[in-house]
């Protein structure tokens, strides 16, 4: 069964207040798109196209209006309510039907993630269902993530999240490649002292059985959680100095889609049209006289 893919695009985006008072925080661009999208072609690089977006009961309307069923991508998506933000575990129980005993690829909504040879990676980390790997990097404020202890051949050996005394400098981003045991491995964990039920706990079991493998980004990666004012206009200028010097888009879904062979060029067509005042659209329309 090939895996699927879930996006946990839902909680209230405080840190971000008043920015997302009224506006659901994968929603707000980053730089030239929104923010969903860059979660979005993470999964589509990996080759997963089935996918669920899980957001608040006043956000998926909006989202449904922004990505439709997936179809003009070759794709399918769904939509599932999660009725308060009480953890990212939850994703998992939320998306059990949807799953219906696969193996899955969870991105938080607010990740984004650039580098050399991020698609074979991402290949790689989906290529079998029964592989685990979290996706790690290097942080200079790691009591603001989920942290690892790292042995030999990187296998992760423990995990803090947001440790007070951190045990390294590599934070587990919000990319989780789980088999097909963690919606059951969910149900049984218990809410944390902030009351929520922790993506932590469900990985612990994964470290428990030894099956958690940490793929580490190296030096010269780029990877942000949009979470603060600040990180976000990082991650904005970041895409743009990217995308102004290379001439390359970052996160374009219908360049991916197609690249995928999961669409024809009249979907490339359509979408260069409908967007032709902008410069997505223009970038669209480049695509189709290289082809
Ligand atoms: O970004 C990586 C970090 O993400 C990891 O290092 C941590 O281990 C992990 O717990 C998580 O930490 P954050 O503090 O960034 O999680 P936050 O509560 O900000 O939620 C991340 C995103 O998920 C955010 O866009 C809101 C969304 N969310 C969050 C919760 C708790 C939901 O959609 N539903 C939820 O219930």
């Amino acid at each position: 069964m090939e895996r699927k893919g879930i996006i946990l695009a839902g909680g209230r985006g405080t840190r971000l207040y008043p920015v997302t008072e009224a506006v659901s925080k994968q929603l707000i661009p980053v730089f030239d798109k929104p923010m969903i999208y860059y979660p979005l072609s993470v999964l589509f690089l990996s080759g997963i196209r089935e996918i669920a977006v899980i957001s608040t009961p006043q956000h998926i309307p909006i989202f449904k209006e922004l990505l439709g069923d997936g179809s003009r991508f070759g794709a399918h998506f769904e939509y599932i309510v999660q009725p308060s933000p009480d953890g990212l575990a939850q994703a998992y129980i939320l998306a059990e039907q949807f799953l219906n005993g696969a193996a899955s690829a969870l991105i938080l909504g607010d990740n984004i993630f650039f580098g050399h040879q991020l698609p074979k990676m991402l290949i790689n980390a989906n290529s079998e269902e029964a592989r685990c790997t979290v996706f790690c990097s290097q942080v200079s404020d790691p009591e603001r993530f989920g942290i690892i202890e790292i042995g030999q051949g990187n296998q992760i050996i423990s995990i803090e999240e947001k440790p007070k005394l951190p045990k390294s400098n590599f934070a587990i981003t919000g990319l989780y490649f789980l088999d097909h045991n963690a919606v059951e491995i969910s149900k049984s964990v218990e809410p944390s002292l902030r009351g929520e039920y922790e993506i932590t706990n469900v990985l612990q079991h994964y470290v428990a059985e030894k099956k958690l493998d940490a793929n580490l980004l190296k030096r010269g990666f780029a990877w942000f959680d949009t979470g603060t004012h600040s990180s976000l206009l990082r991650a904005s200028n970041f895409i743009e100095t990217m995308q102004t010097q290379q001439g390359l888009m970052v996160a374009c879904l219908e360049e991916i889609a197609f690249n995928n062979g999961w669409v024809t060029t009249d979907a490339l067509h359509m979408a260069a049209k409908k967007y032709s005042k902008s410069n997505y659209g223009v970038y669209l329309e480049s695509l189709l006289s290289a082809v």
